[in-house]
């Protein structure tokens, strides 16, 4: 499949089951390319990745459920949100993204000052492309994908499941697996016309401006 087949395929995929049109290497694979493919500011590398499987994946989004049940009460957990943590919790996996703030601190010291108070900004856009360019790959080999937002409330827990870095702060949560039978995607709503969103500037023969 095409990069642009793949980028009009993708999709937000909720409903999934726990198979894998992928050996697991492959997935592994996919994320290690994204970290060595995926530009950073001043190829400063601030990203971190983390993948679950099997257990470590239920594990995950069993934390993730007792953590919003904790915040938010049985009752309104149970009204909603609790269907929503155990539909994540029944895909293949979950990739988490991280950003290393050891990392993004030394970008900032050793950047112009111009740009220090940039750091934060750019990491989060490189983090961002990671994110991207995993659902991408992922839709493009037969994977659901969602995305999904529990930081900050889960991250001291999973840091200590995981034992990661303390230094490492959790951004986002992609979950993944085949789509369940029967799933369809409508047409996504698109809110603001094109002529809005895109303009295209060129030399101007009649001597207007020149953008
Ligand atoms: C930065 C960002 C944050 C998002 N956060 C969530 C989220 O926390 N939970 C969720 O279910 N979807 C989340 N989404 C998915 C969007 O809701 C979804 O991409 C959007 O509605 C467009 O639908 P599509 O993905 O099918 O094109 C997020 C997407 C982006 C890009």
């Amino acid at each position: 499949m095409s990069f642009e087949i793949a980028t009009q395929k993708r999709r937000t995929i909720r409903a999934l089951q726990p198979v894998s049109p992928l050996p697991d290497s492959n997935i592994i694979d996919l994320a290690s390319n994204a970290l060595l493919c995926v530009p950073s500011a001043f190829n400063s590398q601030s990203t971190r990745l983390t993948i679950h499987f099997s257990e470590s994946h239920r594990k995950l989004w069993s934390i993730t459920g007792a953590a919003l049940e904790t915040n938010l009460g049985s009752e309104r957990y149970n009204s909603g949100t609790a269907d929503r943590i155990t539909a994540y919790g029944k895909g293949y996996g979950t990739i988490l993204f991280w950003d290393d703030m050891e990392v993004i601190e030394q970008m900032r010291k050793v950047a112009a000052d111009h740009y220090k108070d940039k750091a934060d900004e750019w990491a989060h856009q490189s983090n961002g492309m990671h994110q991207y360019y995993l659902w991408v790959a992922l839709e493009a080999h037969g994977f659901g994908v969602n995305l999904q937002h529990y930081n900050p409330l889960i991250d001291e827990e999973v840091k200590k499941e995981l034992g990661v870095s303390g230094s490492w702060k959790l951004r986002a949560q992609m979950v993944f697996g085949l789509p369940e039978k029967g799933t369809v995607v409508g047409e996504k709503e698109q809110k603001v016309e094109m002529e809005e969103r895109l303009r295209v500037f060129r030399a101007n023969e009649e001597g207007g401006k020149n953008l």
